[in-house]
């Protein structure tokens, strides 16, 4: 598995120190809000499990599960719901986690779906950004890192269900995504 790593973009020990910066900002930001969590299935349920030790004051959690890629390394456009939240958001001050925001499909997709259900408020956390790639106009309130336009796998994110338990954030040698 770790021979299938080009490269260590960010080690445990570094992710671990920006997610607690973050998780500082997230508190104090909502330190008199109603703050509910939702991961995004599956890729941010590492980042999200750290994010949460970090987070000082009250929150909930909830999950979405939401497909967009299949097997390919480029995003379909196509966005299921697989998962949907297990409790209402109405008056909740919502905020969103991912792994990595790529084109911006798939949030801009959620973000129109969550609307309509009356939360107070809903923003965006993602470990990764690679705005290079972008197409939809998302507004993402807290970002981890900003990375290179590179096949990323490790710590939640992966490639064709394999590398999610690398507990760092490389870049995936080009030859296995391209066999
Ligand atoms: P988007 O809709 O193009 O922004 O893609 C968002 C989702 O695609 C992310 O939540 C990831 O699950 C996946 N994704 C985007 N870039 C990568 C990558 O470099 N490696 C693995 N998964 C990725
Ligand atoms: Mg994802």
């Amino acid at each position: 598995m770790i021979n299938d790593v080009e490269k260590v973009l960010y080690s445990e020990e570094v992710l671990i120190k920006r997610i607690k910066e973050l998780a500082q900002e997230i508190s104090n930001d909502y330190s008199n809000k109603d703050l509910l969590i939702v991961g995004v299935l599956k890729g941010s349920v590492v980042f999200t499990s750290d994010l949460i030790k970090y987070i000082t004051i009250p929150c909930a959690i909830d999950f979405m599960a939401v497909s967009s890629y299949g097997n390919s390394t480029e995003t379909s456009g196509v966005v299921r719901i697989l998962k949907d939240l297990d409790n209402d958001i109405e008056g909740k001050d919502v905020l969103i986690v991912e792994d990595i925001v790529d084109t911006g499909v798939t949030l801009s997709y959620l973000l129109e779906y969550l609307k309509a259900r009356k939360a107070n408020s809903i923003e965006i956390v993602a470990l990764l950004n690679k705005e290079a790639r972008r197409k939809s106009d998302i507004k993402v309130k807290y970002i981890g890192f900003e990375v290179p336009d590179e096949f990323i796998v490790g710590y939640g994110i992966d490639y064709a269900e394999n590398y999610r338990n690398l507990p760092f954030i490389g870049s995936l040698k080009r030859e296995i995504y391209e066999k």
